[in-house]
């Protein structure tokens, strides 16, 4: 198991990143930041096909015992609507401050489940399991949690950071290949702005991660996380380094708003988004290079 720490002001918690190979070692920490907490699971019915049987695994090994919320997934359900609901299922459920809130899913899950946790009650605590390759290489770390709203995306929201994230790749084998290729849009970012070692292993590894290698997959997501976890230490709040994390977002966020959600996934429109982030750039420095010469001549 390999444990990377995200330290910013408001909390210090750690990632961990596991593998096939240490299938059960996650446990014992998730014992212990459970606690003697009453525990909520909120996740969605296609996140619980395929993934619940290995968490209730370990939540019966554990002797954790634990209430469960389903609300949908999709980009399409991550507005005030589906948080309305879990916040009715919360009330439902008795949820009490003591309560901690394990979000098991991927992104919309994860920014979405994270700000109804954040802000029931005045705020509760959270784990994030994330099970997607968006989910555990990007946005399960780093605390940027939140909802869209029809004029567009990620407009609502807070800064809250979890109290641990499980990056348990296993829960990856099961991925369509599409799922895959969007994540591998966010890893690639990473290897743009800071690893060009892991660009080159991205590139030559590409078909083993498509068809969901576990030994690649494992090494993208190491990788990845010691990324995040160093630019969201730096810099919590994106008031300076962690804007870089935003490469190719800018464009596509408005690729995604353009085609209604319903076109792109979100690692696929950020992979869309660097291809013209860098053209623009190339022709932004074309132009600067023709007036500087045109300035020589004259
Ligand atoms: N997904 C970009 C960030 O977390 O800052």
């Amino acid at each position: 198991m390999n444990t990377y720490w995200v330290k910013t002001p408001t909390k210090s918690y750690p990632v961990y990143v596991t593998g096939l190979q240490d299938e059960d070692s996650w446990l014992k920490p998730l014992k212990k930041i459970v606690g003697t907490s009453p525990l909520l699971i909120l996740t969605s019915p296609r996140v619980a096909r395929h993934c619940w049987k290995t968490l209730k695994k370990a939540l019966n090994v554990l002797d954790i015992s634990y209430q469960i919320q389903l609300i949908p997934d999709g980009e399409e359900n991550k507005n005030i609507k589906t948080v309305a609901t879990a916040y009715s299922g919360f009330v439902k459920r008795k949820v009490d401050r003591s309560t901690k809130v394990l979000i098991l899913g991927g992104g919309v899950l994860g920014d979405m489940g994270g700000f109804v946790a954040a802000t029931y009650l005045r705020g509760l605590k959270f784990i994030q399991v994330p099970t997607t390759l968006v989910g555990q290489v990007d946005s399960s770390v780093g605390g940027k949690l939140g909802i869209d709203l029809p004029e567009g995306k990620n407009l609502v929201g807070v800064f809250q950071q979890p109290e641990a994230v499980f990056c348990h790749t296993p829960f990856l084998k099961t991925l369509p290949r599409r799922e895959l290729r969007g994540g591998l849009g966010e890893v690639i970012k990473y290897g743009v702005i800071d690893d060009p070692k892991l660009f080159g292993f991205v590139s030559r590894n590409v078909e083993k991660i498509l068809g969901a290698d576990p030994v690649c997959l494992l090494e993208i997501v190491k990788k990845s996380v010691a990324i995040k976890a160093r630019v969201v230490s730096e810099d919590e709040k994106e008031s300076g380094l962690r804007m870089i994390l935003n490469f190719g977002h800018t464009y596509g966020h408005a690729l995604e708003r353009l085609t209604d959600y319903e076109t792109y996934h979100h690692g696929e429109a950020v992979g869309v988004g660097m291809v013209w982030a860098a053209s623009f750039l190339i022709r932004w420095v074309y132009v600067q290079n023709l007036y500087f010469c045109q300035c020589w001549i004259w």
